[in-house]
C-alpha cells in the first residue's frame, strides 16, 4: 500500500506515500481507509494525524490512473472521505508544499487542518474543463466564503497557504505551523489538544450562504463568459457553486456529480486532458531511457545575436545559466545586447521582473569576438544566417575550440542537421535546437535529432528544455522538421482558397472562430511573407510539379512582406497589430483568378476549417509514418505550442480523432475532385488509410 500507518503514542500517523506527488491512486485510497479502520479499532489512539510524505501533502488524482477503472474502483475518493467525516475519533490534515485536487478534497473530509507556510492550495480541475468531483465545490465554499472559493475553482490557481489563512472567517485551516519542518510535531501536539473535543467539526454540516446569492452569482457567470469562450468548465464552476449556497449538503453534491460526469464526455475536457498527458509523454523518447547518464550543463555560448540568438539567451539568462554571446563584429554584439536589454527594461517597467533579478541576469551575459574564448562551455547554440556555407565555417570553429563532450546545437529551420554534423569530427555531440520566434516567449522546442546524435545529448537537452522551461518535442531531420513542414500544406491550402474564391480576412475569420490564435494570412504578415516566398522559389525548382498559388508570390512582389513592412495580406498602423483589410490586395486577388479563368465560388466556413485542418493531418500522418515523429500525441504539442492551435481542440491529430478518421478521408476524396485543388496530395497517407481500414485512431 502506498500509505504507512505509524502509533506516535495516542495518536495515529497516516502517512501518504506515492511519488511523486501523493497522487490518490487505488492502492494509496485503500492505505487511509485501513489507517483510519486500525486507529478507531486500537483503544489506545485517540485522533489521528493525515499527511503526506516527500514533496506534496497530496497532488490529487493519481495520473497513472487516468481514464482506467481503477479511478473508480472503490474506495473511491468520494467514499474514502466518506470515511474521514464518520472517523469516530478526530482527523487533522497536517498540509504542506502541495494539496491540490482531490488532496485538498481529502483534506476538507478532515475534521481540522493545520497547514504549514508556502504551502500551495488549488482546485485545478478548471485546467482540464473539468470542476473538482469529489465534493471540493460544496465543501471549500463552506470553509473558505462563497467568494474566495469560487475565484479558486473558476481560476484553478494555486494559492500560498498563509494567504488563505489570512481571508477573515476562514475555516480552512485551523492552525498555521511555523514552518514545514516543525509541521509534523505541530501537527501531533494540535491532535492531542482536540483528542477529546465533541462533537467534532464536520465540513459538510457547516452553512454555506451568501448575503446576496442571486446577483451575485449573476455577477460571476456574466464575468467567466469572458474566460470561457471555448470552455463550458468555468461557467459550470458557477453553477456548481451556486448549488452549495442553495440546497442541503447531500442534494449540493448530486448537482456537482451530475455536472463532473456531463463535462468528463464533452470534447473540450478530452482535448484539455489528452494535451496534459501528451506534454508529459513528449519529454520521453521510446529508446533514450529515463536514466540515461546526462552531461553537465552549466554554462551556454550563442554564435549570433540576432533576432534568436538573443531570445535563446534570454532563457538560458532566466534559469540562471551564464551565457557568452559570441559575433563577427563589436556592432552585432552591442545591438544584440542592447536589444536583451531593452526586453528585460520593458518587463522591469511592466512590473513583471524586479530591477535586482534584471541586473542579476544581465550579470551572467559576457560577449567576445573569438572562438577561442568558448573552449570552457559545456554546450554551444549557433544561430547564424541560414547558409550551410555560413554553418560549414561556425561548425569547423567550433569543432576546433570545444571541449571534448560538449553539445553542438544548431537552431537551423531549413537546413540538414546530418550535414551540418558532417562538419565536425564529433557528429554524435551535434543536435538541432528549433527555437521558434519571439525565442525568449514561445514554449515550444523542436529538438532535431541526427542520424548520429548520441541518446545521452538528447536526454541532456530534454532535461536542459525543462530547465529553460520549453516544452520539448523530438523530431527526425526532414525540411521543415514536424512544425514546419506541415504549416507549408496548410499555407498551400490557404492559397488556393483565395484562387477559388476567398478573401485573405475570410480565411482567417474562419480560422480564428475555429479557435486558431491567428488565421493563415494573418500568421504569414507576422512571421513575414518573404520566408515564404524564398521557399516556394526552391520548391520551384526543386518539386516543379508541387502546385502553388501564384498570389502570395504577386503579393511579394509588391513589397508587402507584412508587419516588419507595415503592409501585406494587410496595413498595419505603425506601432499596433491589428490588421486592416486591404482594397488592393482583394482587387490584386480578383485580377489573378480572372487572368486565369477562375470564377469564384461561394466557399464555406467549414470548408476552409476542413481544407486548413485536414491539410496538416494528412501530411502529419507521412510525417508518423516516416518516423520523424515518435507518436501523434507529439504533433499535437508542437501545434498547441508552437503555432497557437486552440487548446479545446486538443490539436490536428486529436481533432481529426475526435471527427472520425473516416469522416477525415471522406473529405479529403472531396478535396480531391477539385481541380483547382492539388489531388496527389489529398491522396490519404497509408498510415491513415490503414487506421481508417482498422477503426483506429491516431492517438
Ligand atoms: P538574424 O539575421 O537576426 O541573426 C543572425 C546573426 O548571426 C546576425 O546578428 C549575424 O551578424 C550573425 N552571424 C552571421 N554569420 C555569423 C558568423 N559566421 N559568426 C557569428 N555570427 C554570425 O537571423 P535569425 O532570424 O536570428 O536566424 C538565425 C537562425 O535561426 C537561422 O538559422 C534561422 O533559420 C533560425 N531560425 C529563425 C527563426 C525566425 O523566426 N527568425 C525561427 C527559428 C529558427
Amino acid at each position: 500500500m502506498t500509505a504507512q500507518y505509524q502509533v506516535h503514542g495516542d495518536v495515529a500517523v497516516i502517512t501518504l506515500n506515492n511519488p511523486p506527488v501523493n497522487g490518490l491512486g487505488l492502492s494509496t485510497r485503500l492505505g487511509i481507509t485501513d489507517g483510519v479502520a486500525k486507529a478507531n479499532a486500537d483503544a489506545a489512539v485517540k485522533a489521528i494525524v493525515v499527511t503526506g510524505a516527500g514533496g506534496a501533502f497530496s497532488g490529487g488524482a493519481d495520473i497513472k490512473e487516468f481514464g482506467s477503472p481503477k479511478a473508480l474502483q472503490e474506495p473511491n475518493l468520494i467514499s474514502v472521505i466518506g470515511v474521514l467525516e464518520n472517523s469516530a475519533k478526530p482527523i487533522v490534515a497536517a498540509i504542506h508544499t502541495v494539496a491540490m485536487g482531490g488532496g485538498l478534497e481529502l483534506a476538507l473530509g478532515c475534521h481540522y487542518r493545520i497547514a504549514a507556510p508556502g504551502a500551495s492550495i488549488a482546485l485545478p480541475e478548471v485546467k482540464l474543463g473539468l470542476i473538482p468531483g469529489a465534493g471540493g465545490t460544496q465543501r471549500l465554499p463552506r470553509v473558505l466564503g462563497v467568494e474566495p472559493a469560487l475565484n479558486m475553482i473558476v481560476s484553478g490557481e494555486p494559492i500560498k497557504s498563509e494567504m488563505l489563512a489570512m481571508l477573515p472567517g476562514q475555516k480552512l485551516f485551523d492552525k498555521m505551523a511555523a514552518s514545514t519542518a516543525s509541521l509534523a510535531e505541530e501537527a501531533l501536539a494540535f491532535a492531542r489538544s482536540v483528542a477529546d473535543v465533541r462533537p467534532m467539526p464536520v465540513v459538510r454540516n457547516m452553512p454555506c450562504k451568501h448575503p446576496q446569492g442571486d446577483a451575485y452569482f449573476q455577477f460571476a457567470r456574466n464575468m467567466v463568459k469572458g474566460m470561457s469562450k471555448n470552455f463550458p468548465a468555468p461557467a459550470k464552476c458557477v453553477d456548481a457553486v451556486e448549488a452549495a449556497t442553495k440546497n442541503k449538503f447531500d442534494a449540493g453534491m448530486a448537482v456537482e456529480r451530475e455536472i463532473f460526469i456531463n463535462l468528463m464526455l464533452t470534447p473540450e475536457s478530452k482535448s484539455l486532458r489528452h494535451l496534459f498527458l501528451s506534454e508529459r509523454a513528449a519529454s520521453k523518447i521510446p529508446d533514450v531511457p529515463s536514466d540515461t547518464p546526462q552531461r553537465d550543463i552549466k554554462s551556454v555560448a550563442i554564435i549570433g545575436a540576432g533576432t534568436m540568438g538573443g531570445g535563446i539567451a534570454m532563457n538560458f539568462l532566466n534559469a540562471g545559466i551564464p551565457v557568452k554571446m559570441l559575433e563577427m563584429k563589436q556592432e552585432a554584439l552591442d545591438r544584440g545586447v542592447a536589444t536583451i536589454r531593452k526586453n528585460y527594461e520593458a518587463q522591469v517597467t511592466k512590473k513583471k521582473l524586479k530591477q535586482d533579478k534584471y541586473e542579476q541576469r544581465m550579470s551572467l551575459l559576457t560577449t567576445t569576438l573569438s572562438y577561442d574564448d568558448l573552449t570552457g562551455t559545456d554546450m554551444v547554440i549557433e544561430a547564424v544566417f541560414e547558409e550551410i556555407g555560413v554553418k560549414e565555417t561556425v561548425f569547423k570553429e567550433l569543432d576546433r575550440v570545444m571541449k571534448p563532450g560538449a553539445i553542438l546545437a544548431s537552431n537551423t529551420s531549413t537546413l540538414d542537421v546530418n550535414k551540418i554534423a558532417s562538419f565536425t569530427n564529433r557528429p554524435q555531440d551535434v543536435v538541432g535546437l528549433h527555437f521558434f520566434s519571439p525565442a525568449n516567449v514561445m514554449k515550444l522546442l523542436e529538438v532535431v535529432r541526427g542520424e548520429k546524435t548520441a541518446k545521452d545529448v538528447m536526454a541532456t537537452v530534454m532535461a536542459v528544455a525543462k530547465k529553460i522551461k520549453k516544452t520539448a518535442v523530438v523530431s527526425g531531420v526532414c525540411d521543415g522538421f514536424i512544425g514546419n513542414r506541415m504549416i507549408e500544406q496548410y499555407g498551400r491550402q490557404g492559397g488556393f482558397l483565395l484562387d477559388e474564391g476567398c478573401t485573405p480576412a475570410q480565411v482567417d475569420k474562419a480560422m480564428e472562430k475555429f479557435g486558431m490564435a491567428m488565421g493563415p494570412f494573418r500568421m504569414g504578415d507576422l512571421a513575414g511573407n518573404d520566408i515564404g516566398w524564398a521557399i516556394r522559389k526552391r520548391r520551384y525548382s526543386e518539386k516543379p510539379h508541387m502546385k502553388y498559388s501564384k498570389t502570395a508570390d504577386l503579393l511579394c512582389e509588391k513589397g508587402r512582406f507584412g508587419q516588419k513592412t507595415g503592409a501585406g495580406w494587410y496595413d498595419y498602423v505603425p506601432g499596433k497589430r491589428d490588421a486592416i483589410p486591404n482594397a488592393e490586395v482583394v482587387a490584386m486577388i480578383e485580377a489573378h483568378r480572372k487572368a486565369i479563368g477562375i470564377t469564384p465560388r461561394k466557399i464555406s466556413d467549414e470548408e476552409i476549417v476542413q481544407r486548413l485542418v485536414f491539410s496538416l493531418v494528412n501530411e502529419a500522418a507521412h510525417i508518423l509514418e516516416e518516423g520523424i515523429a515518435n507518436k501523434a500525441s507529439d504533433i499535437d504539442i508542437v501545434y498547441i505550442f508552437g503555432y497557437g492551435f486552440p487548446a479545446h481542440r486538443g490539436g490536428p491529430m486529436n481533432y481529426a480523432d475526435q471527427v472520425g478518421l473516416f469522416n477525415v478521408v471522406q473529405a479529403m476524396n472531396r478535396f480531391a475532385q477539385n481541380p483547382l485543388d492539388d489531388a496527389k496530395f489529398w491522396q490519404p497517407a497509408p498510415l491513415l488509410a490503414k487506421l481508417v481500414a482498422e477503426g483506429k485512431t491516431f492517438n
